[in-house]
């Protein structure tokens, strides 16, 4: 069968089994403004020393304090505020902590961030070759989508996140993520799959790994998107293996 005989051995992980029998043939044509003026084997943005990155990363994060900035301090135990290596040059925003991400202080730890383990390491990603935050740092009730006054009072935080980290690419985790970022409010169906801009910073929207673990039909876009991802990330100099 084609997907097994792409299958590196010993791989056992249902997305990736899922995954290889979509084939990797399909070649992505990135808009001309990618990458403009840096060269293919530097990552783009300031090289940040990982310390100044991490200091300033710390320094805001005293900033936020304990933060009564909207309603979801109420019930939260932790502000969730980021994890991962600042300095990596590809940020993932996902929507908001979980009841396990609340607990632990650690964003996506919950099956969803299992599932987003397995889909990063699909093109040779892992915590430490990206860094991984959200939309707002604290958890919503009954983990309902943030409201947009709640993604606007916590916004000056990822918008310092992305001043000081100076990513070469941003991932965006479904549509509320997506829709800050892109500024749009078109849906994850209609944005995913392409190349979009947050100033100079490429930006690729996918689905949120939760609504795969509830939705199987969604593997083939997300394949896509990382495989879209992938070539992106070839074409800055930035780490991810060049085939699954
Ligand atoms: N879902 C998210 O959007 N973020 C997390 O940190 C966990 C689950």
């Amino acid at each position: 069968m084609e997907g097994d005989r792409r299958r590196p051995e010993g791989r056992s992980d249902p997305f990736w089994n899922s995954v290889a029998s979509f084939g990797i043939e399909e070649i992505f044509a990135l808009p001309d403004w990618i990458g403009e003026g840096k060269t293919a084997t530097a990552p783009v943005g300031r090289v940040p020393s990982s310390m100044d990155v991490q200091t300033e990363l710390a320094a805001l994060a005293e900033r936020v304090g304990d933060c009564r900035g909207c309603r979801l301090c109420e019930a939260r135990n932790s502000i969730v505020f980021g994890g991962g290596n600042p300095s990596a040059g590809i940020l993932l925003i996902g929507e908001g902590p979980g009841a396990s991400e609340d607990e632990r202080g650690i964003p996506f730890v919950g099956k969803a961030g299992q599932l987003l383990d397995r889909i990063l390491e699909s093109i040779g990603l892992d915590r430490e070759s990206v860094y991984i935050t959200n939309i707002v740092k604290c958890r919503p009730p009954n983990n309902r989508t943030p409201s947009s006054d709640e993604v606007a009072a916590c916004w000056w935080i990822l918008e310092e996140q992305i001043r000081i980290m100076e990513p070469g690419v941003i991932v965006t985790l479904g549509a509320p993520a997506s829709r800050t970022i892109i500024g749009t409010s078109d849906g994850i169906g209609r944005l995913r799959g392409s190349v979009h801009r947050f100033g100079d910073i490429p930006v690729l929207p996918t689905y949120h790994p939760a609504a795969l673990l509830r939705t199987q039909a969604l593997k083939r876009p997300v394949w896509e998107d990382m495989k879209l991802l992938r070539t992106l990330l070839k074409k800055l100099g930035l780490p991810g293996k060049g085939e699954p």
